[in-house]
């Protein structure tokens, strides 16, 4: 049975994952701090499924997840789902929320949280070549907007990071894909002032994203309508440059 771990599977994109890869027939490990929200989850995706309640941003977290991959999937992984993200909207000159320390604690968890347990779980990802990787970036990771510094920062350096592993791993059976979700609506990025408001989509999609880019896709934009940005900024930067100088 091919086995998958999911971080971030407590709620929005992880949890739908998780219930996507389940029905996929993976068994499944999951991890993020609420470890009440992923006992329910396990519960409910059957008996195989492990629960990991972990900081991720904790020194000990990579070890201590895997021991488990160790313990309960005999060292081998087949898919790699580095989910779990936040974000804290500041400016970089407000004294209160942003600067540098608004920086440091999202890289932590954005950036720093995925290579480190990447680091730790990749003998066990390389062990059951052909396998992957799918780091979950942002369409914020192509675009900047006012408030979004740190978030951009450390979605920017996920996708770069990601783009190198992905050509040092193809030798070694592991493909690394990324997956670049617009606005969704989830409980830590409700979107609620997004507008108009079919630009906001499911953590369903995202999912169905993830399972591509687990399939073999290099990048995937989700919605599709989100492809644009990019391909845009590229283009036309002054345009998409009036379009993010709106955001707040
Ligand atoms: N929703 C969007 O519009 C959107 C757009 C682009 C990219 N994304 C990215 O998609 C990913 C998932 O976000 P989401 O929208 O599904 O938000 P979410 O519902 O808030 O989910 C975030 C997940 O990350 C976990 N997490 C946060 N900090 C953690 C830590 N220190 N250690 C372990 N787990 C941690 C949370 O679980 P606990 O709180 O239980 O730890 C939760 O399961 C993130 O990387 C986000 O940046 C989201």
């Amino acid at each position: 049975m091919r086995t998958a771990l999911v971080t971030g599977a407590s709620s929005g994109i992880g949890e739908a994952t998780a219930r996507r890869l389940a029905a996929e027939g993976y068994r499944l490990m999951i991890v993020a701090r609420r470890a009440e929200r992923l006992e329910a989850l396990a519960h409910e995706l059957g008996e195989g499924t492990v629960a990991v309640a972990a900081d991720l941003t904790d020194a000990d977290a990579p070890a201590r997840v895997r021991a488990q991959v160790d313990e309960r999937f005999g060292g081998r992984l087949d898919l790699l789902v580095n989910n779990a993200g936040a974000s804290w909207r500041a400016a970089f000159g407000d004294p209160q929320r942003g600067g540098f320390e608004n920086v440091r604690r999202t890289m932590a968890v954005n950036f720093d949280a995925a290579v480190r347990l990447t680091e730790a779980l990749l003998p066990a990802v390389r062990a059951a070549a052909p396998s992957a990787i799918v780091n979950v970036s942002s369409v914020a990771g192509r675009v900047a907007s006012p408030r979004g510094g740190a978030y951009s920062a450390s979605k920017f350096a996920l996708i770069g990071w990601s783009e190198a592993l992905g050509f040092e791993e193809a030798a070694h059976g592991v493909h690394v894909g990324l997956v670049l979700p617009g606005f969704i609506a989830t409980e830590g990025f409700p979107q609620t002032e997004i507008r108009p408001r079919f630009i906001v989509s499911k953590p369903e999609k995202v999912a169905d994203a993830i399972l591509r880019a687990a399939r073999g896709r290099h990048e995937v934009i989700v919605p599709r309508g989100y492809r644009i940005v990019p391909l845009v900024a590229a283009l036309a930067p002054g345009l998409v440059r009036r379009v993010a100088a709106r955001r707040r």
